[in-house]
């Protein structure tokens, strides 16, 4: 924990890819915090700048990946500042990720366990091999998997089961904060369930925070004690679940959710009319003002800044922020 409580805390963040067809604007002032332990729903739609945040915080942006500027504090130590050598300590041992389509980044060629082993030994922790075997053995235990799991290949597990051993190896050294990208897209709805009711037991267990990134805020509102919404690179309202469900700020949150599946209409889902941005430049005016059915002049000519307007409740929006310059 740092001194102001936060186990992380991310400070006007500006990543950008620089490509022959142009400069893509990721994240720009992107800022939260988390505390010990808390569990965060980061939802947006595809291409909205989420994974680039993951990455970021985990000090894996690449060529033609950039951070532009801010801060990202995890307890006392600013990561940006980080060389790349010291990141590398910090990775998987204090925060760690499970990777967008994690069930495909397994090794093919390499035994569950031998995959668990290779990250305790990049971090040099000195382990013995009993040592090693037993934490093996507890990562397994964690996400409910069965110890023989460890001498299997990936193509002998099910999708449900590889996604538990990427949280197991994710979770193995027992980190202050784990990132799940979009954990179970990739599985049906009864597995998801499963996957994130073994994320939620993992998490109070080691007490962890989680940062969760979806995009089914229905689905995300059940395991998460606040939601950030990301629209175009930028957030645009951070709130507890049930301030955000009963009374959504931004008119794009608000749009998400009324496009809810509800069992009054059956489950059709309301799409949201227009198209999200390409990101080809910085933001001068609000993000969403092309889409928004709420925006006024100002909206056309000034970025607005993430405040608290309500109490915990922060949102980017002109409408609420009238007597600001
Ligand atoms: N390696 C990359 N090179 C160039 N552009 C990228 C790269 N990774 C992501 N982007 C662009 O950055 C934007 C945000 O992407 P991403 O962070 O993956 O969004 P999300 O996870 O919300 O779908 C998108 O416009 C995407 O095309
Ligand atoms: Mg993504």
């Amino acid at each position: 924990m740092n001194d102001n409580g936060y186990v992380l805390r991310v400070e006007n963040l500006d990543v950008q890819y620089h490509t022959d067809a142009g400069t893509v604007y990721a994240n720009s002032q992107v800022s939260f915090n988390l505390k010990p332990g808390e569990r965060l729903g980061l939802v947006g739609e595809s291409g909205s700048g989420k994974s680039t945040l993951a990455l970021a915080i985990l000090g894996m942006i690449k060529p033609p990946g950039r951070i532009g500027g801010g801060e990202i504090w995890l307890e006392n130590t600013d990561l940006v500042k980080l060389p790349e050598e010291a990141i590398r300590q910090v990775r998987g041992r204090q925060v760690s990720m499970i990777p967008q389509g994690a069930m495909n980044s397994l090794n093919p060629v390499a035994r569950i366990k031998d995959q668990l082993i290779d990250g305790m030994i990049d971090h040099e922790l000195g382990l013995s091999r009993s040592e090693m075997n037993r934490m093996v053995r507890e990562a397994l235990e964690a996400v409910e998997l069965d110890p023989q799991v460890a001498q299997m290949y990936p193509h002998e597990l099910s999708g449900g089961m590889k996604q538990r051993a990427c949280i197991a190896i994710a979770i193995a050294m027992n980190p202050k904060v784990i990132i799940a990208d979009e954990p179970t897209s990739a599985l049906d709805v009864v597995t998801q369930r499963q996957v994130m009711q073994t994320i939620g037991h993992l998490q109070a267990q080691l007490g962890s925070a989680v940062i969760l990134i979806g995009h089914d805020m229905g689905l995300m509102a059940q395991f998460v004690d606040r939601i950030a919404v990301m629209y175009a690179g930028k957030l645009v309202e951070l709130g507890s679940v049930k301030d955000t469900f009963t009374h959504p700020m931004h008119p794009y949150t608000q749009m998400l959710i009324s496009s809810l599946p509800r069992l009054e209409n059956k489950g059709t889902f309301n799409g949201i009319p227009g198209i999200t941005p390409l990101l080809r430049e910085i933001p001068t005016d609000c993000v969403f003002n092309s889409r928004c059915p709420q925006a006024i002049p100002i909206c056309m000519q000034r970025v607005p800044k993430l405040l608290e307007h309500r109490p915990n409740q922060w949102a980017a929006c002109h409408l609420y922020q009238s007597e600001e310059n």
